[in-house]
């Protein structure tokens, strides 16, 4: 007689209510008779439902509001019968949770009063602690308890995409000021990243110890970098996210965008699957990651505006692609625009819920 070693696709995850899920099992590379699907943005101002709630209230007060977040983060699973919800927030939330002045400035993104450019800066940078963001617990255990058997996805930003938030003072094309600190002042630099780290992890396993099954960790600006530059001044810190929730059996999504070149040195951070934006066949994506790595992705958002001919085409090619690589969650390669008809969407889950 034989005693098999437990395989840790068995393990209970802590607080992972979803662990047989469709989500679960792409991510582990299981085989599934057709790809989970959600949207990136899923919940926004594509949905008529969403934009009425919002009227009155600002989006980080939205966040803050347990009874909103979890209504709105409800609002996509309903509509589109999507596999996975995505928690209603924003990467800023915890930072202004220690304190930053913060304001989410509609059409434009994050707008940071005094940005952090500074080793004095940097110091008065606290740690986020998990009283900072029991509003953000409560939201997540009254949301697990709706869902039921989806999915909930918990999610952060990276240190590299909060510091160019924190460093530029708002949101950016160039990065310049981020890259310019990064060079110049290498130990600010590292010293404002492991904060950001330690505050990411935080925000992420207070998420998880509520019950989500799953996250996803946002670096969606470090495709401006060379893969030599992200090793060296960004992995360290992306690691250090990941390690913290090291314990924590969960599909763990690692998302930027532009980031074809960088996409192994991203799995290396600790991911159990690569998010790829549309620059790449899903395919390629996972023969650059290793061959052993479920992927994320990949329609280009814009294509959502076509007529429908040609979204089923890209469906069905990004279907087809990921099918080639060790698992596939299909999703879009970056947020859902604002002009999106969300019948289409729908009509897109139902879809690649057929073949
Ligand atoms: O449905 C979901 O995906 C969950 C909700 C979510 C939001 N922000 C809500 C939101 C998620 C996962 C985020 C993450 C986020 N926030 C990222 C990483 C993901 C990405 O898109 O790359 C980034 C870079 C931000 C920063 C940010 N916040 C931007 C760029 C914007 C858009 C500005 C605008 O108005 O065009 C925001 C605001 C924001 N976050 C909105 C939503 C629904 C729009 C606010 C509104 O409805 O007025």
């Amino acid at each position: 007689m034989t005693t098999t070693p437990l395989e840790t696709s068995d393990a209970q995850p802590p607080g992972g209510r979803a662990t047989g899920s469709l989500l679960a099992r792409a991510a582990a590379g299981e085989q599934v008779a057709h790809p989970p699907v959600w949207f990136m943005r899923q919940a926004g101002r594509s949905l008529p439902e969403y934009r009425k709630l919002r009227q009155g209230t600002s989006m980080l007060q939205s966040c803050r509001t347990p009874d909103l977040v979890t209504e709105i983060t409800l609002q996509p699973v309903r509509r589109h019968g999507v596999d996975a919800a995505i928690f209603f927030s924003d990467i800023v939330v915890p930072l202004v949770a220690v304190g930053l002045d913060i304001e989410i400035v509609a059409g434009t993104g994050p707008v940071v009063a005094h940005p952090v450019r500074t080793a004095a800066d940097v110091a008065a940078l606290r740690r986020l602690e998990e009283a900072d963001v029991a509003d953000i617990a409560l939201s997540v255990r009254q949301l697990v308890a709706e869902l039921g058997d989806v999915p909930l996805i918990g999610f952060a930003g990276a240190p590299y995409t909060l510091a160019s938030y924190l460093i530029e003072g708002g949101p950016s094309k160039e990065h310049a000021r981020t890259k310019a600190l990064m060079y110049s002042e290498p130990a600010v630099w590292h010293a404002l990243l492991g904060r950001l780290a330690e505050i990411s992890a935080t925000f992420l396993r207070v998420q998880i110890e509520a019950g989500a099954s799953a996250i996803q960790l946002f670096d969606s600006w470090v495709g401006g970098l060379s893969a030599a530059d992200y090793a060296e001044y960004v992995l360290p810190h992306s690691q250090a996210v990941f390690a913290e929730l090291a314990g924590h059996r969960i599909p763990k999504i690692h998302f930027g965008v532009g980031t074809g070149e960088l996409l192994d040195l991203m799995r290396s951070a600790g991911a159990s699957v690569v998010g790829v934006d549309w620059r790449i066949p899903l395919d390629v994506a996972a023969r650059r990651i290793g061959g052993a790595t479920a992927v994320q992705g990949n329609l280009d958002p814009a294509v959502l505006l076509a007529d429908w001919p040609v979204i089923e085409r890209a469906v069905r090619r990004i279907v087809e692609e990921g099918r080639r690589a060790p698992g596939h969650i299909f999703n879009l390669g970056h947020g859902v625009l604002p002009d999106t008809d969300p019948d289409v969407l729908t009509r897109v889950v139902e879809l690649v819920h057929s073949l």
